[in-house]
């Protein structure tokens, strides 16, 4: 398989390819409570030009391909769509993040489909603040959900909980403990500053380091290597514990340096770094019957142009003009 390398010799393997920008949820941190204007449906790419992207990315070399939202279970279609990403040479790792609301009827459709990964948003235990953080949302149906995953035969199923102080940040512990007796993941997320949301302050942050120092008081954190599906998460285990613990430091200590990812966004813009506004946009091209050749040249193009590092911490750091929710996290 030919090896995908960027400017910087970093190996590009990994595609996260956002289907909609629609979402069943509005959580605080990922978009406004109102007043975001879905992309209209014209816009979205079709599946079938998805997957053109898709099979040009695997035969250059991608071997990873997770499929991400807003809420990717909302569009219809998209176990078929799964199917097929499912069936492209090349592409050994398919995944999803999904905020779990609709997985009591869709994780043994999905597990049938070909997917075998599975991340679930889920940033509290308590149904209350749940209600508030997601504006709206019932904590039960992601807890059946994660449930069906469980018995899809998912393994190991992730849950993400974006961390924020005076918010969530008071279950850490409790989160970390959930990790004895289960075989879970739990990886708590540095909270980025994305349009959208009007909530980041600096206030709000609240480091990986702070997170472990608190969960060190229920036993030792040991350090994991890295596995070979690793995405950005710094891995440990609680001594004795089934589950692992994951922390993606984003802002307070950046994984640049071996980022592997591209990004397709529901509108068919190719998009190399998640902080970055510069995109490329594949629509016309597609909707303009372009060649295969034409297509892997643009592909090549949006990776020869994909920036050292995020400059999140300089002065001429601009908040990226699209929410989480149109990037795909
Ligand atoms: P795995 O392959 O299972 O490790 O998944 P992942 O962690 O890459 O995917 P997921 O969609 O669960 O992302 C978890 C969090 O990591 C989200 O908040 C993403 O926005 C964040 N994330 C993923 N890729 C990047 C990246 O390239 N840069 C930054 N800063 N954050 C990222
Ligand atoms: N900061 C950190 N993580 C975020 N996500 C969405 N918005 C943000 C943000 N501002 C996370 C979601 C999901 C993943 C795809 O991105 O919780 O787990
Ligand atoms: Fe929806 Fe995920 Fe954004 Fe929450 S973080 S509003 S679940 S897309």
């Amino acid at each position: 398989m030919p090896k995908l390398l960027d400017t910087y010799n970093r190996h590009i393997s990994y595609l996260r390819i956002s289907v909609t920008d629609r979402c069943n949820l509005r959580c605080i941190y990922c978009m406004p409570k109102e007043g975001l204007s879905p992309i209209g449906h014209d816009d979205i790419l079709r599946y079938e030009e998805i997957l053109r992207v898709a099979r040009s990315a695997a035969q250059k070399g991608i071997s990873k391909i997770r499929v991400t939202g807003g809420e990717p279970l909302v569009r219809r279609g998209i176990i078929d769509f799964i199917g097929e990403l499912n069936r492209i040479p090349g592409i050994a790792d398919l995944s999803i993040t999904t905020n779990g609301v609709l997985l009591e009827a869709c994780a043994e459709p999905l597990y049938r489909a070909g997917m075998r990964r599975i991340n679930i948003s889920l940033d509290t235990l308590n149904p209350e603040k749940y209600k508030k953080i997601t504006r709206g949302g019932d904590i039960n149906s992601v807890l059946v959900g994660i449930s069906k995953a469980r018995q899809a035969g998912f393994a190991p199923i992730k849950i993400n909980v974006v961390a924020m102080r005076n918010v969530n940040d008071d279950e850490a512990v409790e989160f970390a403990r959930l990790t004895l007796d289960r075989p879970v993941h739990i990886r708590f997320i540095e909270f980025m500053p994305v349009a959208g949301q009007t909530l980041w302050e600096e206030a709000q942050f609240i480091s990986s380091e702070e997170l472990q120092e608190r969960i060190r008081a229920i036993g030792t954190l040991i350090p994991l290597d890295a596995d070979q599906k690793a995405g950005p998460a710094k891995m440990f285990q609680l001594e004795g514990a089934q589950g692992k613990l994951g922390f993606i430091t984003a802002l307070s200590n950046h994984f640049c340096a071996t980022c592997n990812r591209l990004r397709l966004t529901a509108d068919g813009k190719l998009r190399a770094c998640l902080f970055s506004d510069d995109e490329t946009d594949v629509k016309p091209l597609l909707r303009g019957s372009c060649s295969d050749d034409e297509l892997s040249r643009v592909i090549d193009q949006v990776i020869r142009s994909k920036p050292q590092r995020h400059d999140i911490h300089e002065a001429t750091f601009k908040k990226c003009s699209r929410t989480m929710s149109a990037i795909g996290g």
